[in-house]
């Protein structure tokens, strides 16, 4: 009468315990790929303006558009992207973007807040930054 009982109980915990640690990989999984970049970039060797702007991307830009403006998931869009080409995103959009932040038109990420404290010679290097990446990927 007991040994069934205790078989019982211990196929519940051994299910009970599967489903934990099933849990906390889905877990580990999505946390992984919450701020993974969005698309590959390949970066060329840098100029000084364009070294200059990668710090200031660095601090001011990538907790959103992600390291290399690759994008970064649930945070924000990929600059180096054919949205962002020269020709539909001229360098003004870039000043008007840091400056007065960005309405939410194109991606699910909500609006872009405008980047406190930027100056205008600031983003002339992003903007250099920037161009260098998407023409190194194809974008121009
Ligand atoms: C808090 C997050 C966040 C930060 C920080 C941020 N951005 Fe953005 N940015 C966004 C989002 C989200 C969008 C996309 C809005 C859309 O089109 O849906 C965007 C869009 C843009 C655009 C496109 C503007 C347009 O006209 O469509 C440019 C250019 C841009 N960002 C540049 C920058 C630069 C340069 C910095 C740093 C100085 C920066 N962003 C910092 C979130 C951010």
């Amino acid at each position: 009468m007991k040994k069934p009982v205790l078989i019982a109980a211990g196929v519940a915990v051994v299910a009970l315990a599967g489903t934990l640690l099933l849990k906390k990989d889905d877990e580990a999984s999505v946390a992984a790929a919450a701020g993974s970049a969005l698309v590959a970039v390949k970066v060329p060797a840098l100029g000084d303006e364009a070294l200059k702007g990668e710090a200031l991307f660095n601090d001011n830009c990538a907790s959103c558009h992600g390291k290399n403006a690759a994008g970064r998931d649930g945070n924000g869009p990929p600059l180096v992207h054919k949205i962002y080409e020269p020709n539909h995103h001229a360098d003004g959009s870039f000043y008007l973007a840091a400056m007065r932040g960005v309405r939410a038109h194109h991606w699910p990420f909500g609006d872009m807040p405008p980047v406190e404290g930027i100056r205008e010679d600031q983003v002339a290097s992003i903007v250099t930054y920037v161009r260098t990446l998407q023409r190194e990927n194809g974008i121009f």
